[in-house]
């Protein structure tokens, strides 16, 4: 298994281009299943999570060809409706498949998600939402047997929770159900309104993504179309972070300002300098940071969950205390422990953690638990003393593409082993 090494307290410096979202490309590929046609997927970022969702296309019968970072998918000879437990075990985030084979299959078959490293990770908002148009839904022995002989019918759906992965399967079976959809409390990131263009450039017709009510109203068939998928946001916060926490100049291309409203204002509350002009992020970081503000992780356009472990790496040498509050996921947290390894000052009770600043950092060797959290491993080992060892990349690859080569064109010294 390849190993990180990082060795730390060296200032990066350049400018490197945020890679395409791994949250927007992964339910964009789902719905390709809906337009039995071809597709072309640029800036699609080269990840493990986006191999998984290829395999699982091509396990449909469907064909996928990554070329640089465009895919094309050509979903006219699908064949099959069933996702099989070791791909859904691959990557939970699979349950995003299930409304657009139901919609086009008119039965879908595919294993439970299960839990994830940052919880049980529950599928009810989005298996009630599809009972709800119309679909029959059994689960047995560990599997989801779904029907809709009839096809999928138009449904008022309100959300208890504004649920990303509940919403974009509810947009995508949707989209070619028979009659309006109507889904209220939303999710409302950047990824729906993504998913919702990309949809709409097949012949979808969806009103207000992004907002808290979303109006589908189901159309025949759909066609094939290209699409680029936006930029990471949640990578540019992680390369903020790497910024901020070893008090440097970078710049960083291809940022939609929109997308980090609720996280540059907490990097300058920290005492970093953030320009922003054209889609061109330049941020400049004093030596040693002021703490955070509470840090309250919420739906967007609050705070993303996705964010905290980065940012909390950076509290960590931060002059004060930061104090953070995981609303989203009951255990995301498991990066701290680590981060203690260290000699980090974190304390976790429940859903708070709080951070009191230390003035220094010291190597050693960490374990990574999960995808955000190995990010934020990496980030702190940037400022740490000596050479620190992350004893995995393979959660790193679920998400950063290429995060050692990009870190090495800012300077860092890391190696993979
Ligand atoms: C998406 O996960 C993202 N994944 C996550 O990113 C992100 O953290 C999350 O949204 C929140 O922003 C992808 O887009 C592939 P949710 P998703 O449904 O859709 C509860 C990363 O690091 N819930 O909004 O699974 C759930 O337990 C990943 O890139 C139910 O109770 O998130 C959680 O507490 C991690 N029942 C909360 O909602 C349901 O049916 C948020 O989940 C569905 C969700």
């Amino acid at each position: 298994m390849a190993k990180l090494l990082i060795e730390g307290c060296k200032r990066l410096k350049g400018e490197v281009t945020v890679q395409g979202s791994k949250n927007s490309t992964l339910p964009i590929l789902a719905a390709t299943v809906l337009t039995s046609d071809e597709n072309v997927i640029h800036n699609c970022p080269r990840l493990s999570d986006v191999t998984t969702a290829v395999k699982i296309l091509r396990c449909l019968g469907c064909s996928a060809k990554l070329s640089g970072h465009s895919l094309v998918v050509d979903t006219s000879t699908i064949s099959c409706h069933h996702i099989p437990d070791s791909l859904m075990r691959e990557m939970r985030s699979s349950i995003i498949f299930l409304g657009a084979i139901l919609a086009r299959c008119k039965k879908a078959r595919l294993s439970f998600p299960g839990g994830c490293e940052l919880g049980a990770r529950p599928i009810d908002l989005h298996l009630e939402a599809l009972r709800k148009m119309g679909a029959v839904i059994r689960e047995q022995h560990g599997e989801i047997v779904c029907f809709a002989e009839k096809g999928l019918k138009g449904a008022n759906i309100a959300l208890a929770f504004p649920s990303v992965g509940a919403t974009e399967n509810i947009m995508i079976a949707a989209s070619t159900a028979q009659g309006t959809t109507v889904i209220t409390n939303a999710a409302r990131e950047p990824e729906i309104e993504d998913l919702s263009e990309y949809l709409c450039k097949c012949g979808a017709r969806i009103h207000c993504a992004g907002e808290g009510t979303v109006v589908i109203e189901g159309v025949e068939k759909l066609h094939g179309t290209a699409h680029t998928v936006i930029p990471d946001r949640i990578v540019v916060a992680t390369l903020m972070s790497a910024a901020a926490v070893t008090g440097s100049d970078i710049v960083i291309k291809g940022v939609v300002a929109s997308h980090l409203r609720s996280v540059i204002p907490l990097f300058e509350e920290a005492g970093c300098v953030v320009g922003l002009k054209d889609g061109v992020m330049s941020i400049s970081a004093p030596k040693r940071l002021g703490a955070f503000p509470l840090i309250r992780t919420t739906p967007y356009p609050g705070f993303p969950t996705d964010a905290q472990a980065p940012l909390m790496a950076v509290s960590t040498l931060a002059q004060g205390t930061t104090v953070f509050v995981e609303n989203i996921f009951e255990n995301r947290y498991k990066h701290a422990g680590e981060l203690a390894r260290l000699g980090a000052k974190v304390r976790c009770e429940g859903r708070v953690a709080v951070v009191e600043g230390v003035r220094e950092l010291y190597s050693s060797n960490l374990q990574a638990y999960d995808l955000r959290g190995s990010a934020s491993l990496a980030v702190a080992a940037l400022a740490a003393q000596g050479v620190t060892e992350i004893d995995t990349t393979k959660y790193l690859d679920r998400g950063y593409e290429d995060f050692d080569v990009t870190l090495q064109s800012l300077g860092a010294n890391v190696k993979i082993i």
